[in-house]
This record gives C-alpha cells, sequence and structure tokens, in this order.
C-alpha cells in the first residue's frame, strides 16, 4: 500500500549516491504508485541554485540512468541552499517544508534523508532539531543515515549518544541496502515459509555454510573513505553480519520490527568471540596486487588514485565462525569478501551432512555429492538445489542434478526492484524491520574489535597477504582455514 502524505528531504542533494541510487529508487516508487499521492523532495545542498536549476539536475541525473522523467514528477522537486552547520540553512528548510505542505498536502509530514558523511551526521540532527523539526506532535519526522555507524565499538557508542541527544531510536532508520535486496529477504521466506527446510536447518543436517560477496570493481573513486575503512568494517560488520544473521537466526514470533530485530541481536551475541581464538587460523586478510592476465589489466590497490602507496588497508576478509548455541554447535560459517575477485557474484551455499551409508554397493557414501542448496544473492538472482540422481542406463551409476531457480524467469522481463525503493518506501510507511537497529550495530564492532586491534598491531599470525587482481584471492585462504583441506567455491 501507498503511505500516507510526506516529503523527502535529501541532504546531499547533488551527491553521487542521490543520483546514482535515491533519485531513481524515488521514480521507481512514483512509477509503480508506490508514493504517497501527496508528496515533495526538497535537496538541501551547499551551491546556490533555484529550484529550476535543481529540478534540471535531476532530469539529467534520470537521464544517465536512462529515464525520462515527467514534469509531473518535476514539479514536487524543490531545493534549499545552505551549510549545514548554520541555523539559518534549517530555518529556511522549514519555510520550504510549510510551503510544500500547503502546495503539496503533506501535511508536515518528513523524512529526512543524509546522503552525508558520518561526519555531518550530529550537525545536521542538531540542526533539525534546533529548529523543532524533528518534533513529533502533530506530524512524523525520521531520519535516514547511512554507514558507516563508526569506525570502530568506541566511535560508534559515540555516535550514537551524540545522535540520541536529538533522535528517538524509533525516528532513527540506519540502512543496510543488503537488507533491502529481495533475495536476502528471500532468505526468510524460504526458511519460514516452507516446512521442508526448518527440520534440516541445524548442526545434525548442515555441514557447514559458505557465505562470498565477491566483487569484480576495485576501489575506483573512493580512496578517501576506503583506504581508512577496509574490507572488514566496509563490508563485514554490516552487509555480511546481517546476512549471516539472516540465514542463522531463531524465528521471531512475528515478523515485526522489534520481535525480528530481538532474534538478530540474540543471533550475533552468540557468534563466538574472536577473543580468546588464534587468530591466524581463523582469518585471512589480503590486498590486491597488479594483475598477472595480460588480457584483463588492472593496478594494484596501493597504485590506485588517492591510495596510501604504502596502505595496509584490506580489499580482502575471509574468516571462519562459529555460533555457539544449540542449533548451530560445531558448524563452520566461512565467510568470504573482497574486492577485484574474478566476477561479482554473491551467493550462500549451504552444504548438507554425506549420507550415513550406502546401500549401491560398491559406491561409497564418499563417492555421492553431497547436497547443497545455493541462494544466488546476485548478479543471476536465483536459487538451485543438487541432488543425487541414478544415471539412465542398465548400470548403478550415479548422477549429480542441479535443479535450479531463476528470479529473471519469475519476473518475465522486468527488473528486480533496487534495494533502496524498498528501504524508502518502508521508511515513509514508518516501518524500521529492515533498518539496523543500534545494538546490533555495537555487538557486530564489538565482535570484530579483536581483528581490528590484532591487524593494527600488525600481529605475526594475521599477515596481509597479497593477491592478483582478479585472481580468486589470497592463496592462504584455503591454507589457512582448516590447512589446506577446505575447498571454496570457485566464484
Ligand atoms: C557498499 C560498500 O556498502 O556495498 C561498497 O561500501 C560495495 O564498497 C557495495 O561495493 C556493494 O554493494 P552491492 O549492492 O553492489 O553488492
Amino acid at each position: 500500500s501507498a503511505p500516507g502524505p510526506g516529503a523527502i528531504v535529501i541532504f546531499g542533494a547533488s551527491g553521487d549516491l542521490t543520483k546514482r541510487k535515491l533519485l531513481p529508487a524515488i521514480y521507481a516508487l512514483f512509477e509503480r504508485n508506490l508514493l504517497p499521492e501527496k508528496f515533495a523532495v526538497i535537496g538541501v545542498a551547499r551551491t546556490e541554485m533555484s529550484n529550476e536549476d535543481f529540478q534540471e539536475e535531476v532530469r539529467e541525473a534520470m537521464l544517465v540512468n536512462g529515464d525520462t522523467v515527467t514534469e509531473e514528477f518535476l514539479h514536487r522537486f524543490s531545493y534549499v541552499a545552505g551549510q549545514y552547520t548554520e541555523a539559518d540553512t534549517f530555518a529556511r528548510l522549514q519555510t520550504e517544508l510549510e510551503r510544500v505542505s500547503e502546495v503539496h498536502g503533506t501535511e508536515g509530514n518528513a523524512l529526512f534523508y543524509l546522503a552525508m558523511p558520518p561526519t555531518m551526521f550530529e550537525p545536521i540532527v542538531k540542526g533539525l532539531a534546533e529548529q523543532g523539526l524533528l518534533e513529533e506532535e502533530e506530524a512524523w519526522a525520521r531520519v535516514i543515515i547511512e554507514k558507516p555507524f563508526g569506525h570502530d565499538l568506541e566511535s560508534a557508542v559515540a555516535l550514537d549518544k551524540s545522535l540520541k541527544r536529538y533522535i528517538k531510536e524509533s525516528q532513527t532508520y540506519r540502512i543496510d541496502h543488503y537488507l533491502g535486496k529481495e533475495t536476502v529477504q528471500n532468505i526468510l521466506m524460504l526458511r519460514f515459509a516452507n516446512s521442508i527446510f526448518e527440520p534440516l536447518w541445524n548442526h545434525t543436517y548442515i555441514e557447514k555454510v559458505e557465505i562470498t560477496v565477491a566483487e569484480e570493481l576495485g576501489v575506483e573513486k573512493r580512496a578517501g573513505y576506503y583506504d581508512k575503512a577496509g574490507a572488514l568494517r566496509d563490508m563485514f560488520q554490516n552487509h555480511m553480519v546481517q546476512m549471516l544473521s539472516l540465514i542463522a537466526m531463531e524465528p521471531p514470533a512475528v515478523f515485526e520490527a522489534d520481535a525480528y530485530r530481538d532474534e538478530i541481536a540474540k543471533l550475533i551475541s552468540s557468534i563466538r568471540p574472536l577473543e580468546g581464538q588464534d587468530l591466524g587460523n581463523i582469518s585471512v586478510r589480503g590486498q590486491y596486487v597488479e594483475s598477472v592476465d595480460s588480457d584483463r589489466p588492472a593496478a594494484g590497490y596501493r597504485k590506485e588514485e588517492g591510495v596510501d602507496p604504502r596502505s595496509q588497508t584490506e580489499t580482502y576478509v575471509a574468516l571462519k565462525l562459529f555460533i555457539d548455541n544449540w542449533r548451530w554447535r560445531g558448524v563452520p560459517f566461512y565467510m568470504r569478501t573482497g574486492k577485484r575477485l574474478p566476477k561479482k557474484s554473491s551467493e550462500i551455499a549451504i552444504t548438507f551432512k554425506p549420507i550415513p551409508h550406502s546401500i549401491f554397493k560398491p559406491i561409497r557414501p564418499k563417492d555421492f555429492n553431497q547436497n547443497v542448496l545455493l541462494l544466488r544473492m546476485q548478479p543471476h538472482e536465483g536459487m538451485g538445489l543438487s541432488i543425487e540422481v541414478k544415471a539412465p542406463g542398465s548400470k548403478l551409476c550415479v548422477n549429480t542434478l542441479d535443479m535450479d531457480f531463476s528470479y529473471s524467469d519469475f519476473m518475465q522481463g522486468e527488473d528486480i526492484p533496487d534495494a533502496y525503493e524498498r528501504l524508502i518506501l518502508d521508511a515513509l510507511l514508518g516501518d524500521q524491520t529492515l533498518f539496523v537497529r543500534n545494538d546490533t550495530v555495537e555487538a557486530s564492532w564489538q565482535l570484530f574489535m579483536p581483528l581490528i586491534r590484532a591487524w593494527d598491531a600488525n600481529l605475526e599470525n594475521v599477515p596481509l597477504c597479497f593477491y592478483p587482481a582478479f585472481s580468486e584471492g589470497p592463496k592462504e585462504t584455503n591454507e589457512i582455514l582448516e590447512g589446506g583441506s577446505l575447498q571454496w567455491r570457485k566464484i
């Protein structure tokens, strides 16, 4: 259902995130009739610009995305210029909010999207609060923020404390865009809308779970941020942990914001602490060097624009985690993510245990392939299940059959909605389920702090390993985890 009246206010209106993700998502919602009938979009940024200039900027950004937007859409856009630290900016924003309430009927409701670096979160939220724009007496006010939520546990706690002075948790919408992906949400539907998986979803039947988020892209133009962050902060602390939680969590009684997020919090706090484990046996950090494939040249990370030539930042992380609870006792969760890997591919592979005994002599139990349930998150979204079948013919021969489901068949040529569409819609509806609660942000930082500290100290057992761009990652990944016996799936 479409949400009630409201305005979307985008701070960072000329930025990359706005152009690449937010505007296309807002337009797609408009096209699908999922925006409120009474809506407006107000852009806020530092550059002086008229409403017409801003509308032109929106039109052009959408053209780059291949969409010609209509006047009906554009006339809802207006613009406020100003410094984010000046009270005057917020006073002008208030006047504009009042104007759009009158002209477009938004009734004073406002969703503030902070498409800005985190250093700007506090000044903006403070500016909004001091102008009275976050009060919820007659209208609602919600704030969306983007990661990174801190740089480590301490800064995450400090950030939250400073935000809480001005906004309530119920007004805070922390985006992890992986949670907006259809395939990620499908994990829960698969687990809890079918009766055939859940009985097997535990240590008795599952041997291991492998989660891979591989990217082909390198650091691109984001060195300023990335060289200080690295793959653990950029991908693991958030997206990877959220996916692990969805695979491993207990079912909430209802799929509602707090019931669901309580289970996520419980799961993260059940992950075996890294403290006290031999980090050299459970983790690998890597950095890409120049490609060795002459058909596919690419510079090494340290040669990328804006990267410190002696950078120790990891562009790849592999980890072996355990979840210390009844369901998952002893099941390893192998997780890896990295940039400049052979291709973009995110998938979760669940390998079931071998059969206990073979009745098909002389075929031995280990001659059968183990069943694998494969969830392809992106691209080529879909699912696969490998099962053993008899190869047709007179002899007793076994063959592996891959049952395959692809979203593209399901969607009949239509694109899968982008993650931002779903999340913006949910925020307009006031549904926080797919937004990250603060306790889980902090629990996740807490989990990784021992690793961060060991890397910062450059401890000998956690060296930075190197891998050529477009290879499968550092060779140490196989050697270290399970002493070479583990075969990761090919990317
Ligand atoms: C972002 C990271 O959160 O996710 C990027 O900051 C990464 O470094 C991106 O490239 C991956 O998202 P997606 O949706 O392309 O898998």
